[in-house]
């Protein structure tokens, strides 16, 4: 399996100046607690009924966190992990997330915050398909201001870390199921963002890519890489550091 040297400290190629945090806000808390949110809600209508889909939830998450969140299809996973990942807009309540209160960020400052402290993986993948592996991870660097000679560097480091060193010239279709999602683990770590979220990862793959997943997870956790991962597998739950169960909207921390 990989090593994943990728987040040490000394590897200074890699490394990006220091974020700041907001004290303000967490205050001392800012130190171990990278993510609150609080009474988090949101309510969909169709037609005029409305669908509480996610109910004043409550989680405090420390840095470092492998976290899995299950529960019955529809009862509020993925829209819980869209309120975080400010893809949609919360009813009610607040996301606190390394030092910024995401529910506050006017509309046109999300994709940039969302692009520095949020990775998303994808049950599907979800990679562009006529760009390589190299380059769909490169891509995400696109906006920041390192020049490109150094957001390839980083991207082949991260892909070589996760066991694709040599698959850097493939395009998706050219890929296992189990590659395109390590292309897409690579992709989502690429601007160090203060959480991942990962919607159903293993949702498409074999028993064998599932466990090899779960490892670099758990790797990247040791590092202090904070992991959200929304599963309905009990293998990948029971790997994880800490699990949430949530039923009609309403969570509960096991
Ligand atoms: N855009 C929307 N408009 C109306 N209702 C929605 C919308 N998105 C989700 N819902 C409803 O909100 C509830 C929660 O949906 P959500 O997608 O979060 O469930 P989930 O737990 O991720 O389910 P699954 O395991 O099937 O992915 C469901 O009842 C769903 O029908
Ligand atoms: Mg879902």
């Amino acid at each position: 399996m990989p090593k994943m040297e990728i987040e040490r400290e000394g590897n200074k190629k890699l490394d990006k100046p220091e974020r700041k945090e907001d004290k303000s806000v967490l205050g001392h808390e800012g130190q171990k607690n990278i993510m609150k949110v609080e009474n988090l809600s949101k309510t969909y209508y169709q037609g005029k009924i409305p669908v509480h889909a996610l109910r004043c939830a409550c989680i405090t998450v420390r840095k470092g966190e492998l976290l899995a969140i299950m529960g019955p299809s529809g009862s509020g996973k993925s829209t819980l992990l869209a309120l975080i990942g400010t893809l949609e807009k919360a009813t009610d309540g607040k996301v606190i997330l390394d030092g910024t209160d995401l529910t506050t960020v006017p509309e046109k400052l999300l994709p940039s915050v969302r692009r520095e402290k949020i990775g998303f993986i994808f049950q599907h993948y979800n990679l562009i398909p006529t760009l390589s592996a190299l380059e769909n991870v490169e891509l995400s660097m696109r906006f920041s201001r390192i020049p490109k000679k150094e957001r390839e560097e980083r991207a082949t480091a991260l892909l070589e870390e996760l066991g694709l060193g040599d698959r850097l010239s493939h395009k998706p279709s050219e890929l296992s199921g189990g590659e395109q999602q390590r292309v897409s683990i690579a992709r989502a770590l690429a601007n160090k963002p203060a959480v991942i979220l990962a919607d159903e990862p293993t949702g498409e793959v074999d028993s064998k890519t599932r466990d090899s997943i779960i490892r670099v997870f758990k790797e990247l956790s040791e590092k202090g890489q904070t992991i959200l991962v929304v599963t309905h597998d009990p293998e990948v739950a029971k790997e994880c550091s800490r699990l949430l169960r949530i039923t009609d909207g309403v969570i509960k921390d096991d």
